[in-house]
């Protein structure tokens, strides 16, 4: 039987930081309320000339070069995102021609920040079925341009960056590391939490819908917060009690970096110990799809992951949508 196993990892983050300071002089906002509320101390921006497929390529050749492995042998590209370069084509597509990919087929995904996690599944279902056996798995958020710079409810959040996978088809017979399972939920009765009205069929772009402000991502934060410290406590069990482990089994947990709050909260729900949890977001803020891909990168190159151990990721976003996988490394 195969299975899915993640090779390699890649991560990129722009250059530019946009720190609470910063934040003060465009918005009635403090350095003490975002950090307390939020956990977050700056946050990545691209510069004025990168788009979000030129950050994910820089993502993809880390993880391609660390894998040894040539852009022409991939036979998909899977990329996740709710910030793409534009509506049509594919971010995808753009980012198979920037990396010369030109055998692989190339798609985009929506989940907003479960979208990583998702694209999880989707590769691990592609291994398994016999599909494909190379695949390059990338998540990538270009948020800042869809940033309402006016809005302190949401401007402080979002950070900008991209993370990447290679992942494998692998024999079970000979390995038993890999991607061990994957879970995959949504509730869209709940849609109205968190979106980007404008640019779509509902509200076509227009001068109404640019001075409405419609075309920013707007969120009810506080209905967002209660919904995932609940669903994400609950996944973790879930994703346990699947693999029949238990917390202790667990090396890593590698949240969505949307809220300190919300990540302790979870961590403390479950009892798992902050030292075996990855936080980035001091530095990163939040990055949707690719804040997973992006943390477990940093955790790999900083040694956080050894050979043999049990990796546990799981997200929540707009959708809404909620997400979990268990890897053994
Ligand atoms: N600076 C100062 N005050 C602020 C700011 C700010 N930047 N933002 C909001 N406030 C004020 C509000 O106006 C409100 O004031 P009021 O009481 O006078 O009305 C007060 O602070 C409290 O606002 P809340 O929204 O209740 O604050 P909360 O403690 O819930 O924190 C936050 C807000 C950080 C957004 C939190 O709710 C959160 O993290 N939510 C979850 C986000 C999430 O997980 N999203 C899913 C992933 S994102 C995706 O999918 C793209």
């Amino acid at each position: 039987m195969l299975k899915a196993k993640i090779i390699s990892t890649g991560s990129y983050l722009p250059q530019r930081r946009l720190t609470n300071s910063a934040l003060e002089r465009m918005v009635d906002t403090s350095d003490e309320w975002i950090t307390e509320r939020t956990g977050i101390k700056e946050r990545r921006i691209i510069s004025d000339e990168q788009v979000t497929s030129d950050i994910a390529y820089e993502a993809s050749i880390v993880a391609l070069e660390r894998a040894g492995v040539a852009a022409e042998s991939l036979e998909l590209i899977v990329l996740a995102t709710i910030s793409g370069d534009m509506p049509i084509p594919a971010t995808a597509c753009f980012l198979q021609k920037k990396l010369g990919a030109k055998n692989a087929a190339a798609f985009d995904i929506n989940a907003a920040c479960s979208g990583f996690i998702y694209g999880l599944s989707l590769v691990s279902a592609y291994v398994q079925s016999g599909m494909y056996k190379r695949i390059l798995l990338v998540g990538t958020e270009a948020l800042s341009r869809f940033t309402d710079w006016e809005d302190r409810n949401t401007c402080v959040l979002f950070g900008d960056g991209a993370g990447a996978v290679v992942v494998e088809a692998s024999d079970y017979g000979q390995c038993d590391s890999g991607i061990l399972s994957v879970d995959i939920h949504s509730d869209g009765s709940m849609s109205d939490i968190l979106n980007l009205p404008g640019g779509g069929s509902k509200f076509p772009a227009s001068n109404d819908t640019i001075n409405n402000r419609l075309h920013f991502i707007k969120m009810k934060g506080n209905e967002t917060f209660k919904v995932a410290v609940r669903t994400l406590e609950r996944l973790v069990v879930d994703a346990l009690e699947k693999n029949n482990l238990k917390v202790s089994d667990i090396a890593l947990l590698i949240p969505h970096q949307a809220n300190s709050r919300i990540i302790t909260a979870t961590a403390n729900r479950v009892g798992l110990p902050m030292e075996r949890v990855m936080v980035n977001l001091d530095r990163c803020g939040n990055t949707s799809a690719a804040s997973i891909p992006i943390a477990l990168d940093e955790a790999v190159t900083a040694g956080r992951i050894k050979q043999g151990d049990y990796v546990l990721l799981e997200a929540f976003g707009g959708g809404l949508t909620w997400a979990s996988a268990l890897l053994k490394w």
